[in-house]
């Protein structure tokens, strides 16, 4: 089954072919950071109007990548939520005329579960149940995978996702935005043992805070104004290598509750290579397996919304083209 994935729930344009929930034919991501950047975060308004410009022609570019026409598609699927409504209207707006123009089914995707489906696309084989550690701009959150859209939620955020710590701690240090490659970047060449920054609620319980350890950079950047490149590149390090602690070493205690042999990491913070690095070496010290998509499955796309489509068009069949966009949609979990 031939489904066309299209995403626009933040800050990226993406459409995608996926054949069957695991055969990439295309994906094709218009990242909008540009636009952004000098704002210094998302602007909603924005971020719908360069959607709107920018839909069409990524639409097809995917099917020309791809390699087949519009009449070839048999699904058509969006993400509906959770996201920016004005955002996310785009992509459910450009998939439903798709789907009532063509005469084909639209499948409405939920965002975090796409997030967990790239580990699935990139191995469909995989060993379940899963420990997930899905962290992003907007989510950080312990999610245990027992089959699909049988998810338990086992930990979240009490205040800032993960992402959002980046960012807010890569513009307190006048690094532009996003923040979290930049970071990623400059922590390479930096001392991660340099400055001790706490690491907020580790040990305690499968839920995270990150208010605190960005409030811990801003104290230390005041004690220590206008550092060197050197300096800025150790804050980065020391700061990674808090967050990258506390995430790991949780994912692995998820990992210990429900029984899992392996461990993933999803969403745009997965993309961090301190984080790839600890998650793949902890696995290796506990006899786990890491499954880590790569980054360009682990940032927005839309190639994990046409996977998740298709699972969800097989068990739930397709979504009413009355069905609207959710900005607050949650993941469906056990309770
Ligand atoms: O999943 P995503 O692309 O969009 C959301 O659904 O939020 O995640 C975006 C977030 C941003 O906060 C960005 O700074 C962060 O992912 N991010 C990273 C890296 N690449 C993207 N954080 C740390 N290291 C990276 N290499
Ligand atoms: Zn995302």
């Amino acid at each position: 089954m031939i489904i066309l994935g299209i995403e626009t729930s933040c800050d990226e344009t993406a459409a995608a072919v996926v054949v069957d929930g695991i055969e990439i034919r295309s994906s094709v991501v218009s990242s909008q950071v540009d636009l952004h950047a000098r704002y210094g975060g998302v602007v909603p308004e924005i971020a719908s109007r360069a959607h709107l410009e920018l839909v069409n022609g990524v639409i097809g570019d995917a099917l020309v990548e791809a390699g087949i026409e519009f009449g070839d598609v048999e699904v058509v699927a969006a993400t509906r939520g959770p996201g920016l409504a004005g955002a996310l209207l785009v992509g459910v707006s450009a998939a439903k005329s798709i789907a009532l123009t063509r005469g084909i089914p639209y499948v409405g995707v939920n965002h975090l579960e796409g997030h967990l489906h790239a580990a699935w696309l990139q191995d469909p084989s995989v060993e379940l149940p899963l420990a997930v550690l899905l962290v992003s701009g907007g989510h950080t959150m312990l999610v245990g995978v027992h089959g699909d859209a049988d998810y338990e939620l086992l930990g979240e955020t009490v205040d800032d996702a993960a992402g959002e710590a980046f960012d807010k701690v890569a513009r307190l240090l006048g690094l532009g935005y996003p923040g979290g490659p930049v970071i990623d970047q400059l922590a390479r060449s930096g001392d991660p043992q340099a400055i001790r920054f706490p690491r907020p609620m580790q040990g305690d319980g499968l839920d995270f805070s990150f208010s605190g350890l960005k409030t811990a950079v801003l104290h230390h950047v005041r004690r220590h104004p206008e550092p060197d490149d050197a300096e800025v590149a150790d804050i980065a390090a020391s700061f990674q290598a808090a967050v990258v602690d506390v995430l790991s070493s949780k994912l692995d205690a998820a990992a210990d509750q429900i029984g899992a042999r392996t461990l993933v990491v999803g969403g745009g913070v997965a993309a961090n290579s301190g984080l790839r690095i600890e998650v793949a070496a902890m696995a290796g010290e506990t006899g786990r397996v890491a499954l880590i998509p790569p980054p360009e499955l682990c940032t927005d796309n839309a190639a994990m919304i046409a996977a998740t489509a298709w699972w969800r068009f097989r068990t739930d069949g397709a979504t009413s083209l009355a069905d609207g966009a959710f900005p607050n949609l949650k993941l469906p979990t056990r309770v």
